[in-house]
């Protein structure tokens, strides 16, 4: 029987034990030792010191919390609330808006991977395509859409500067990622994760890298967040703790191929919570806006060198979105695919 109330509406239901279909077998919940934590950058140092630290760790980690970036702590705030106040919608009006496979432009949905993984994720999504080609607005549900839209604006004055200090870190024109179209390919996420009956038998995002070039993420006090981190031997899962404030940038398996893995795209996972309240996390994501075939991407030809050969094969917009979605090669990550 098939529900339009999504995950938040099994939890309204106030069962006590998830659906068979949201087991993740074999989950290996190993905390982080404390050592370990995501570096964070400070926008306000001198520049040349900020893209040292982006540099450092775009290459080492993937993933860095942003300070001082200039948008308020209150637009922040102001748009946390507004996704929530969607997600917390009385079921009638929210079910409106909710399809079970996503669309393109605007859609609300639970677990786009469904057919695609074994088990399902405690988590609904909604989703904005913003770029290249813009929304029809009045299909934003109302209870966020001025401030999704505001947030986009907001966020993407931000990536633009980041964007051009990660060309620097890798040595390229500060406008290069940005000539190739990549604020230009955008949309934006509002997760909801339901607090969870079950916490320890399920995840609110199973563990993925993001496909494209850049994500910046906000989220609220709850945390879960976690950031896969490998070292010699040991592998284990390091927490973004929540900073208010903060941005959360990663790098997604575009921008490590075209950095010829200068920079690196890192796996990441969201855990279910069992507090009383449902998290909320908002999502920007940059890809290239220009997918023709005739547009190419790859490592960036000034970085290769006889000693620093292409790592990576030129693509197109097309086969990454495809390797993305694709169900055969689901267990190789996109990078894997393009060696
Ligand atoms: C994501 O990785 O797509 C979302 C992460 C989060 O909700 O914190
Ligand atoms: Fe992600």
């Amino acid at each position: 029987e098939e529900t339009k109330a999504g995950v938040k509406g099994l939890f309204d239901s106030g069962l006590t034990s998830i659906p068979a279909i949201i087991h993740h077998p074999n989950l290996h919940l190993t905390p982080a030792p404390s050592h370990f934590s995501i570096p964070t950058v400070d926008l306000s140092l001198p520049r040349p010191i900020a893209v040292d630290l982006i540099r450092a760790a775009s290459r080492d980690w993937g993933f860095f919390q942003l300070v001082n970036h200039g948008i308020p702590l209150a637009t922040i705030d102001a748009t946390i609330s507004a996704v929530r106040s969607f997600h917390e919608l009385p079921t009638a009006v929210r079910s409106q808006h909710y399809t079970r496979t996503p669309v393109g432009g605007v859609s609300y949905f639970s677990n786009p991977d469904l057919f695609r993984s074994a088990s399902a994720s405690w988590r609904d999504t909604l989703h904005v395509t913003f770029g290249p080609v813009p929304p029809e607005l009045d299909r934003i549900p109302e209870a966020c859409r001025a401030e999704m839209v505001e947030w986009k604006q907001r966020v993407r004055e931000v990536a633009r500067e980041v964007m051009g200090m990660m060309c620097e870190g890798i040595g390229v024109g500060p406008g290069r990622l940005e000539e190739m179209t990549c604020l230009e390919g955008t949309g934006v996420v509002g997760n909801y994760y339901p607090p969870c009956p079950e916490p320890d038998r399920t995840l609110g995002i199973v563990d993925h890298t993001d496909p494209g070039v850049l994500t910046v993420l906000i989220q609220d006090q709850i945390g879960g967040l976690q950031v896969k981190k490998i070292k010699g031997d040991e592998c284990c899962w390091v927490d973004v703790k929540p900073v208010p404030g903060a941005l959360v940038f990663n790098v997604g398996d575009l921008l490590q191929i075209i950095s010829n893995d200068k920079y690196v795209s890192v796996q990441h996972r969201v855990l279910a919570n069992s507090g009383e309240k449902g998290r909320v996390s908002i999502a920007m994501l940059f890809s290239p806006g220009k997918r023709e075939d005739s547009d190419i991407y790859g490592p960036l030809p000034e970085l290769m060198s006889v000693e620093n050969p292409a790592r990576y094969c030129n693509l197109k917009m097309s086969e990454l979105l495809r390797a993305f979605f694709s169900k055969e090669i689901k267990s190789k990550s996109v990078i894997e695919v393009f060696k």
